[in-house]
């Protein structure tokens, strides 16, 4: 499989949890290098469903070495009742198949509480935040002010840091109106989550560039997506990380010329969670697939914004990413629907545009211009092949595709391992 990044090519939740699920079937390291728990893998084996918010789904098949890299931002009281959960559920996780970067840095309690108070701040114009604490933990990152895994499992290098940061947050705390936070709690909570943590500590910059002397395949696992990156998102309206092509060399210090291809995933049509603007949004396919009890948030609840398939977006994406092939997701989900629409450029102000444009707010104001599709109205879930797809489909399927720029690989059509295809 070579070194493999995935990505996802809309605004998250485009399925990549399965889509990494199945590819780890040929990799024997799967990395994960952005974000933090506020994203949620939703992978189904055997029919029974496991949420992942931190651990790379990769944890699933016994051989694979499953790595934490440092540009993730790490919550470990929800890591260790992540690992603990999937340790009920007779999962394997020990320090020979799940690693964790020291470099990471440490999401603490302040952070979600200003995580919070922020968005009661901006008031109509809040982000939508999952109120994980994401953007304050970036932002202590930026500010050089914050902690990592190294000091996270060295209680002598926890306390005089953490009392530091405590002082300073709770003052920004009461300035929101929020209770200040005990350090006595904070330090005991996260001193014994340190202790658990620390045999799965490594430096993992060091283990990933000796399994890549050894001949590993290594999947470089995505949290989010293109449309949510600080940069190359739609900003404000994005979360805090690098969650783009790029992000995996950066999370997880291996270099772009140590990569060999990018896979974008997709969902056969657009959704978005939070705040921010969403071109194709439609009522009309939102409460379709809400009424098909689809499309509610794996980490939050949220129900998802629903729109057509944006193509200005994933072309974008396929830009921004690299991307050489495409996995289509919740190709099923357009089941019923008997004409499905395409956007293919934006107009705005009397402009046409054929890419996103950076401002927020001109986004807001696009509106799309949409070639049509014959809808194929017939079950597509037991499906096994491409051909055993109805042919209008395999047309909608291939014609997105080439309106995103990059080869067709996978389309998938259900929840399932089984339910993909391999085009
Ligand atoms: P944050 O990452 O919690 O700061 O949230 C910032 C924005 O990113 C919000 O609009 C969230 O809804 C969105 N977001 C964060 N994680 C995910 C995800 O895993 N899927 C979809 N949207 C997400």
């Amino acid at each position: 499989m070579a070194n493999t990044i995935l990505v996802g090519a809309q605004w998250g939740d485009e399925g990549k949890g399965k889509i990494i699920d199945v590819l780890t079937e040929q990799a024997d390291v799967v990395v994960r290098y952005a974000g933090g728990n506020n994203a949620g893998h939703t992978v189904i084996v055997k029919g029974k469903k496991t949420v992942l918010h931190l651990i790379p789904s990769g944890i699933l098949r016994p051989h694979t070495l499953c790595v934490i890299g440092n540009g993730v931002v790490l919550d470990p009281i929800g890591l260790v009742q992540e690992m603990e959960g999937l340790k009920k559920n007779g999962i394997k996780v020990t320090p020979k198949n799940f690693v964790l970067s020291e470099t990471a840095h440490v999401v603490f309690p302040y952070h979600r509480e200003l995580d919070g108070a922020r968005e009661v701040l901006k008031g109509k114009n809040k982000i939508g935040t999952t109120k994980r604490g994401i953007g304050p933990a970036y932002g202590d990152k930026a500010a050089r002010v914050g902690l990592r895994v190294s000091d996270l499992v060295d209680p002598a290098k926890l306390e005089p840091k953490l009392s530091a940061r405590m002082r300073e947050n709770n003052l920004l705390l009461r300035s929101h109106g929020v209770k200040p936070l005990s350090f006595k709690r904070v330090f005991a909570d996260y001193s014994k989550a340190g202790r658990y943590l620390k045999p799965f500590v490594q430096n993992t910059v060091v283990l990933l560039h000796d399994r890549i002397r050894q001949g590993a395949d290594m999947l470089f696992e995505g949290a989010q997506g293109t449309f949510l990156d600080i940069d190359h998102g739609t900003y404000p309206f994005v979360t805090s990380s690098n969650t783009t092509a790029g992000g995996a060399c950066t999370g997880s210090g291996v270099a772009p010329t140590r990569m060999d291809r990018v896979v974008g995933v997709m969902k056969a049509y657009t959704t978005r969670v939070g705040e921010g603007p969403l071109p194709t949004e439609n009522q009309e396919i939102s409460d379709l697939l809400h009424g098909m009890g689809r499309e509610f948030g794996a980490t939050t609840g949220r129900a998802r914004r629903c729109g057509w398939f944006d193509s200005v977006a994933t072309r974008h994406a396929t830009m921004v990413n690299g991307i050489d092939d495409l996995a289509i997701t919740n190709l099923d989900g357009l089941d019923t629907v008997e004409t499905i629409k395409v956007c293919v450029a934006y107009r705005q102000g009397g402009r046409q545009y054929d890419y996103m444009p950076n401002d927020a707010e001109i986004l807001a104001q696009c509106v799309p211009v949409y070639v049509e599709f014959e809808g194929w109205c017939t079950p597509t879930d037991k499906c096994k092949t491409f051909r055993e797809l109805p042919a209008k489909a395999r047309a909608y399927a291939k014609a997105i595709a080439e309106l995103t720029n990059a080869r067709l690989f996978i389309a998938s059509v259900g929840p399932g391992r089984d339910q993909t295809i391999f085009v």
